[in-house]
């Protein structure tokens, strides 16, 4: 058994009891199981079977060097939504050929730098992007690989501050403006259209949204060969949600069958961008009880050293995490309101939770927490970074220590 599991009353990851972990690096601290991202990377890519395709593991997830580089040691490619994660895939060993730039602002100055690199593409979310990687690859004299996003107007019926596909999103271009690309866009000798790209959102936890824009995208394909233009793959995304709460999600085979289904008559390789599906089950964030107080007659608040700077998903989404005990104590299981040390109510991990009985330096794991964790976290109230650690073949190591008070005003004067 991989992962997060119990031996006796303690929680471990891959066979290493979590305590030692916390004993030794302190918390809070983010924990991740380099076989359940290996194993979750692998589900994803053999559900594609014969299909011809690609991962673009999504970096925003989590991009932490030890973990991007995993992935790619596993044949992972990746898609970066800044110039910085550009340069942090470059870091973790990915070549420009197998990064995609997505992403609804490239400022000027990160196109300037995109353009020359030689990216597998630069999805462009606009006519006015389209031009300015144009003139820039113009004046340097290069073609520049694009793909063009479309905003299919889909509802991803995921929560609205992660879906990314209605017409009132931001994200992408209306079918009108992309339909009105095509009449143009073979002439334009400092570009290359290689794909059309759809995401309509994230944590989806139903295929039919999912299959209805690809479908689309399969589409417009048809409506650009007919105009003489060949592409050379179908950008589908990332998007696939897991099971936070143990309701059911779609399984990697269905999300793939529905893919492949939508888009298998264009006959191009799928390129996806999966994110959350892979990282988010490896990952647990670990933290200590700093204190207990009553809240009301039934419950009790447990005041916890790790809250919204480390983990921000429950404050912005009021997004479900499962919590444990480390170690769970004997007892009649009680209700705990889990709260950060932050200066804000919104600051509260997990709400109305049935637990084995918390004590004051009781140690509690956060699961599901390796995608948008510690990538979103914040010096917010001056908390440090948090640590990270990797668990792989039964050692761990950390993979980023815990930012200290001078690495935090380093570049402050
Ligand atoms: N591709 C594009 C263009 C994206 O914008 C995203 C996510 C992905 C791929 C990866 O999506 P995934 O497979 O991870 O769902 N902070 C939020 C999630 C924001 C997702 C942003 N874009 C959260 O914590 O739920």
């Amino acid at each position: 058994m991989i992962g997060f599991s119990r031996a006796a009353q303690t929680l471990e990851c891959d066979g290493v009891p979590l305590p030692a972990i916390a004993e030794a690096v302190g918390t809070p601290v983010y924990v991740y199981s380099a076989a359940v991202l290996r194993e979750r990377y692998r589900a994803i890519d053999g559900a594609f079977g014969g299909h011809p395709h690609r991962l673009h593991y999504a970096l925003k997830a989590n991009s932490t060097l030890a973990l991007a580089r995993t992935l790619r040691e596993l044949g992972s490619a990746a898609d970066a939504n800044s110039i910085w994660e550009i340069e942090v895939a470059r870091k973790a060993g990915f070549s420009p050929a197998d990064i995609v730039f997505t992403g609804v602002g490239k400022s000027p100055a990160e196109l300037e730098c995109a353009v020359p690199l030689g990216l597998k593409a630069i999805n462009v979310e606009s006519v006015g992007e389209l031009a300015r990687v144009e003139a820039i690859a113009a004046r340097l004299g290069l073609v520049a690989r694009v793909a063009l996003r479309v905003n299919p107007d889909i509802d991803a019926k995921s929560h609205p501050h992660i879906s990314t596909g209605l017409k009132i999103n931001k994200f992408g271009m209306p079918l009108d403006d992309v339909r009105g690309l095509f009449k143009t866009i073979g002439s334009r000798r400092s570009l290359a259209l290689v794909a059309v790209h759809v995401h309509i959102g994230s944590q989806i936890t139903t295929t039919e949204p999912l299959a209805r824009a690809a479908a689309l995208v399969a589409g417009l394909v048809k409506e650009l060969g007919a105009a003489g233009i060949a592409l050379e793959y179908v950008d589908l995304g990332g998007g696939l949600g897991i099971s936070y709460d143990g309701r059911p999600v779609p399984s990697v085979e269905e999300y793939a069958t529905a893919l492949v289904g939508a888009v298998a008559s264009t006959g191009l390789p799928i390129v996806v961008e999966p994110g959350r599906a892979i990282v988010g089950p490896s990952g647990t964030l670990v933290a200590r009880v700093i204190d207990l107080k009553p809240r009301n007659a039934d419950s009790q608040f447990a005041v916890l050293d790790a809250g919204m700077a480390e983990l921000m998903r429950p404050a912005l989404y009021n997004a479900y995490h499962g919590v444990e005990p480390v170690s769970m104590r004997p007892g009649s299981e009680t209700q705990y309101e889990l709260v950060g040390p932050i200066c804000e109510s919104a600051d509260v991990v997990a709400r109305d939770r049935m637990l084995t009985p918390l004590e004051v330096g009781d140690l509690v794991a956060i699961r599901d927490a390796g995608a948008y964790g510690s990538a979103m976290a914040s010096n917010y109230n001056r908390h440090p970074l948090p640590a990270e650690v990797l668990v792989d073949n039964g050692e761990w190591r950390v993979i980023r220590r815990r930012q200290t008070t001078d690495d935090m005003t380093a570049l402050e004067t």
